[in-house]
């Protein structure tokens, strides 16, 4: 196999404009959905599509490359992580978002090889937000090379944080707790409905950190190589290496402000993707 990151990244992004096109027939909602886990983790035909559209076309180019997306692992696919090329795909990041007409959604594709991200893309097809990165190349903004802020100190970051889609208990108590800390001590906490696009502020240098815990490895993936590419660090919440399938990730612009909220957050450990 002698195709090289660069041309992987072509072939996915062209795919990712094509199945923007399944959002953006949908820009006032989807009324139209079903259940998975419980009452706020919902899908919609659209997903599905999306995702087929992005894996049946990385699959006829790269027979040989796995997949982890996450209406297949919903419908009871593998979700396997390996050394090989894979393609780890939400097909629209802030599904609640989207059926609810709120304009952040992202189609988020990040590839690994060797368990590592190479590359990733965040694109919101509504308000044609378009972030990139691949290894060693930086991160992109549309065409703008972007940077994560300078921002050490909690008491000055802009954070961004999420609720989450589900109901559990403890989750429930972790997240009061870790939003009072960052109503107590930071600048302010904002909340897109999207990891994927979360992780994408923290790239531009617009949210200083953004950390959560029952995510999914196809949440996070793009948003660590591009919070990685534009200068930022992505690490376990417990301040150890990042395990896309851990269901945990903290970015943030500065190892300072990464080690300020990892001593400081109320961890939880859910079950592994
Ligand atoms: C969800 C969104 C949400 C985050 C959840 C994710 P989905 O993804 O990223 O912001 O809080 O943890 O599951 O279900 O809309 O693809």
């Amino acid at each position: 196999m002698c195709e090289t990151v660069d041309e992987y990244f072509e072939v996915a992004l062209s795919l990712v404009k094509k199945a923007g096109n399944l959002i953006t027939a949908h820009t006032s909602g989807c009324k139209t959905f079903q259940q998975k886990s419980c009452d706020i983790d919902l899908v919609t035909e659209v997903d599905k599509n999306v995702e087929d559209t992005i894996i049946g076309g990385l699959k006829a180019k790269f027979p040989a490359h796995k997949f982890i997306g996450e209406e297949t692992v919903s419908s009871g696919g593998k979700c396997e992580l390996t050394d090989d090329p894979t393609w780890i795909i939400d097909p629209v990041d802030g599904t609640m978002n989207f059926i609810h007409g709120f304009p952040h959604s992202s189609i988020s594709v990040g590839l690994t090889i060797n368990k590592e991200a190479v590359a990733g893309i965040v694109y919101n097809p509504v308000l044609q937000q378009l972030f990139t990165a691949k290894k060693g190349q930086g991160a992109y903004y549309n065409d703008r090379q972007i940077h994560v802020s300078t921002i050490k100190e909690l008491g000055k970051a802009l954070i961004t944080f999420e609720a989450g889609t589900s109901r559990d208990t403890e989750k429930r108590d972790a997240v009061f707790e870790n939003f009072k800390l960052v109503v107590n001590k930071a600048h302010g906490v904002r909340c897109l409905g999207s990891a994927a696009l979360n992780m994408a502020m923290v790239a531009l240098g617009g949210a200083d950190a953004n950390f959560e815990f029952g995510i999914h490895a196809w949440d996070i993936a793009a948003g660590d190589i591009l919070v990685r590419e534009a200068g930022g660090v992505c690490i376990d919440p417990a301040g150890g290496k990042l395990d896309l399938l851990a269901r945990r990730v903290l970015c943030a612009a500065t190892p300072e402000l990464a080690q300020e909220l990892v001593a400081s957050i109320a961890q939880l450990y859910p079950e592994r993707d």
